[in-house]
Parts: structure tokens; sequence; C-alpha cells
């Protein structure tokens, strides 16, 4: 889909439809809708005093413009109270918006940077918004159809600028804004791309092209590396599978120091059965997202070097199936990680920090500064925080206060969770050095204390997205399926980093 922005008025530029903001509990249409208005005869202003538009959040009412403006529906959207107005609840009426206007058969659609210069936010951060929620709620995966999709697609969306001299603010908002929303589409696809089509060695391969695209350095390890770089936690979990396990690593260099600002780590189990400690038959095709923190790394990459930022990242993603087989782990095996420490398992499914441990290490290793991982790593993480945000937990207050802030700015919610030392507790094993389960209560802490064990000093923190990596319902910008989260939140963060 092609988004620009040009200078116009949308009571006089040609399209499928106009999409328009209205705030809840003001009685006339905005100024910049203020022409629509007139050319429909004031039907808008009408519609509001009858309190059919009230604009409340997400509320939409379509109206025909039966030939009295070149656009031939106008689409209002409510946008909420101002006093509570966010760059992300423009994003969410959008991505409402668009999907109407899709149902409804429209190709083109004019708009503006709505919600801009209300409550803080910006021309150039609505524009971005608009673009994002545009691009994300219109999003579908279709790969696997052979069938016609219900409805066309929305081929071209034109956001107006009033004048040449809000242009660039503009322009500079919706290009940032389709940079993160691409990103976040990658990650998407790859969650989305069912297990068999998306196995260890097609993830490193889909990280690859990617890196050829965008001039980032790519390499991966085989498990014959693996084993010489002593990454037996990593390994143990692909003991089960048939699929070679991967650890692929990007790099992109825009700083000028020989170490790494920032590595993002991301756990690729691209299918997680549970292994020998099988999960329960429901509902485990969902496991085929079990890769989703190793896609938003790889993804976030591609967006960190399109915005071709001052700074240097590199970023690790141990990817491998986890299985049950004759070859499998077993509860009460010991493996050795990357750097020597010994791992009990209590549980195969715990197998997500096996393979990050191993990551963790190499990072290190290899010289970070900072570390953030991203996992679908615990149920008890999606217990506690339910859908509506990602628990982080971490060694670092200013990293942690610096993600949450990304987080916030993206629309992807993140929670602090707590780091007290009294949790290890429930890691301590009778046979090896740590174990990889800590029981049932807090269990979304104990993972997170098994990954601390791995960072040494280095600043870290660790976002679990297991509530968070996929969503039931068409929402916003949200579609079913994948969310993409939180490739924009790490974007952010990278940005931010960079000064
Ligand atoms: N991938 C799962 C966690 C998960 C579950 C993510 C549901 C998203 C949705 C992880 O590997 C796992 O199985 N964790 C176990 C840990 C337990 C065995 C200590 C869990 O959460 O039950
Ligand atoms: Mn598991
Ligand atoms: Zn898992």
């Amino acid at each position: 889909m092609e988004i620009q922005v040009v200078v116009g008025d949308p009571a006089r530029v040609k399209a499928d439809a106009t999409l328009l903001g209205h705030f809840e509990g003001e009685d006339r249409p905005g100024e910049e809708a203020a022409g629509v208005d007139e050319a429909l005869g004031g039907a808008i202003g009408e519609l509001i005093g009858q309190g059919e538009i009230k604009g409340k959040l997400n509320e939409l009412t379509l109206l025909h413009s039966l030939g009295r403006l070149p656009a031939s529906r106008v689409v209002v959207v409510g946008l909420g109270r101002r006093s509570e107005h966010t760059q992300d609840r423009i994003r969410g009426a959008v991505g409402e918006a668009c999907r109407l206007l899709r149902q409804k058969g429209c190709k083109s659609i004019i708009t503006m940077a709505i919600g801009g210069g209300i409550a803080g936010v910006t021309d150039e951060e609505a524009a971005q918004a608009v673009t994002e929620g545009a691009l994300l709620g219109l999003y579908s995966f279709r790969r696997h159809f052979t069938t016609e999709a219900e409805y066309g697609e929305v081929g071209e969306i034109k956001i107006l600028a009033p004048g040449e001299d809000r242009l660039e603010e503009m322009e500079r908002g919706s290009t940032r804004g389709r940079m993160l929303a691409e990103a976040a589409i990658m990650a998407r696809d790859m969650s989305n791309e069912p297990a068999n089509h998306m196995t260890p060695a097609i993830m490193a391969e889909t990280a690859e092209r990617m890196a050829g695209e965008y001039g980032l350095g790519f390499k991966v390890l085989d498990e014959k590396q693996m084993e010489e770089m002593g990454m037996g936690a990593l390994l143990g979990v692909a003991r089960g599978s048939r699929e070679p396990a991967r650890f692929i690593v990007l790099e992109y260099r825009g700083g000028d120091s020989e170490e790494y600002d920032i590595a993002l780590v991301g756990k690729g189990i691209t299918f997680d059965s549970g292994g020998i400690s099988i999960k329960p038959s429901e509902k485990m095709g969902e496991m085929k997202g079990d890769m989703s923190g190793g896609a938003a790394v790889i993804a976030v990459m591609g967006a960190v070097a399109r915005l071709k930022t001052a700074i240097n990242v590199i970023a690790a993603v141990p990817a491998t199936e986890n299985l049950p087989d004759g070859n499998a782990i077993k509860p009460g095996d010991v493996l050795t990680a990357m750097g020597g420490k010994t791992i009990e398992i209590i549980s195969t499914d715990a197998e997500g920090r096996l393979a990050l441990a191993d990551a963790l290490v190499y990072v290190n290793r290899a010289g970070a500064r900072r570390i953030v991982d991203v996992a679908t790593l615990t149920g008890a993480c999606h217990i506690a925080l339910g859908d509506v945000c990602s628990g982080a937990f971490g060694n670092n207050q200013e990293l942690i206060d610096m993600v949450i802030a990304a987080g916030s700015d993206a629309g992807e919610l993140i929670w602090p969770m707590p780091m007290y030392s009294q949790y290890r507790e429930q890691n301590k094993s009778d046979v090896a050095d740590i174990k990889n389960a800590g029981g049932r209560y807090g269990g979304a802490i104990t993972a997170a204390q098994f990954l601390a064990e791995f960072v040494g000093e280095t600043p870290w923190l660790h976002i679990d997205i297991a509530g968070t990596f996929l969503s039931d319902k068409e929402k916003g910008y949200l579609t079913r399926g994948a969310t993409g989260v939180p490739v924009r939140t790490l974007a952010n963060l990278v940005l931010r980093l960079s000064g």
C-alpha cells in the first residue's frame, strides 16, 4: 500500500473515501473538517447535534457524499476526549476506520494528520500514527490461502497537509511510521507462519535476506559451531528435533565505538510442544509463535538500519524446535551452558530460558554495554498481567525506565516486575548450579532470575511477551494473530539511546 503526504484540501481531492476525526463532547466539526461539512450541507454538524456522532473513541460513522464532494464517502472516527488524547489513540482509530473502508470496497483514502496539535501530539507524531494505524490495522496474513480475500486491498492513502509549511514534518513522521510498521509487519508475518514454514533454518534465511536488503552484518552458527562455543543449553533443547538448530546473529554499526551499545536477544523456539514434559494439546498450535521474541529482534534490526541510527547494535536469536523424541533431553538431566554453568532440567517445557542462557552469554562476550531480551517465556506472565501489557524484569532501573517510556510511545504497554533476590531460592538445585524451573508461584519472576544468572554485571532487561504476542480479536490496529510486540518499542529504545 502506498502512503503519501501531499498538500491538499480534503474537500477538493478525489478518492473513494475521506477519513476525518471528531473529539468527544464537542458540538461542532473541527476546523479541518469544516470544508467537508460545508460541502455536505452541514450533515456532519447535524449528526453531531442529534447525538449520532458522539466522538466516542473508535466510533465510526459513514456518510455518502452523493456527488457533493470529489470523495465518494466520508467516515468520521471518534477520537475520544481531548484531555485523554494520545498518539496511540490515533493509531487505533485509523486502524478501525481503514478496516471499515476496506470492507466497503474503498481502494483510495484521503485523510489528514488527524488528532495532531492536540494534547501535546504534534502533526509529525500524528502523521506517524496515521501511517502506523493504517498499515498495521489493514494487515492480514493470507500466505496460505489459495482463495481470494473477501475484500480487496486498499491501494493508496494520501495524508493531506494544509500547506507547504507543514509538509516536511508530516512527511518525516509518515516515513518513520512506515519503517516502524513495516518492521512490526515483518515480525507478525514470521510469527504467524506455521512452524513447518518457519523452521530455524528458514528463520535464519529470512534474517539473511533482510540483512542483504538493508546492509546489516549477518552470521549464522550451525550445531557444530554451537558445540564448539559450548552452547550446551540450546543444543540440549535442540536434541529432540529433526530440524537442525540455528544461532542467528545480526549486526548494525552506526556508531564509532568498538563495543555494541545494545544487544537484542530474542527467543526463537519455532515450535514448543513442551518436549518430554509435553503440553496439553489444546491450543498447542499457538506455540508456532514461540519464536515471536526472535522475530521481533530480527525485524527491528531492519528498522534500525533504515532509520540510520548512530549506534552499534547486535542481535542474537537462538532458534530451535522443542519436541519429544528418543534423543530428547529428560527431566533430571544436567546440561552445561556456554560459560560453564550447569543446569538441572526440571521441566523440558522451560526451554526458552535454556536457549536464551547461551545467547545471553554470547552477546555478553561479544562486548555489549546493555542487553535487552524478548521472549514468550512464561504462562505465568500472561496470568499476572493479562494481554494488556508485557512484563519487564531487569537489574538496571535506568534501562527499565527507558524501555517503559519507549513502550508507552509505541502503545506497547510494559509493566515492571519485582526482582527481589529472595526469588532466587526457588531456582536452587540439589545436583547442579541452577535448575530450569522454580515452581508455579512467581513463575515469570523465577524465569527472569534464571536469565539474570547469565548476564553478569551488564545492565540487562528481559521483556516477557507471553501475554501480548497474540491478539484474539481485531481491535484498533491489532488484527487476529501475532501483534508484532515489541518491535516498535525496541526501535524507539534504540532511537532514544542513539541520542
Ligand atoms: N513458551 C512457553 C510459555 C508460553 C505459554 C508462552 C503460553 C505463550 C503462551 C514456555 O516455554 C513454557 O512452556 N513455559 C512454562 C514454564 C514452566 C514449565 C516452568 C510455563 O509457562 O508453563
Ligand atoms: Mn515451553
Ligand atoms: Zn516456550
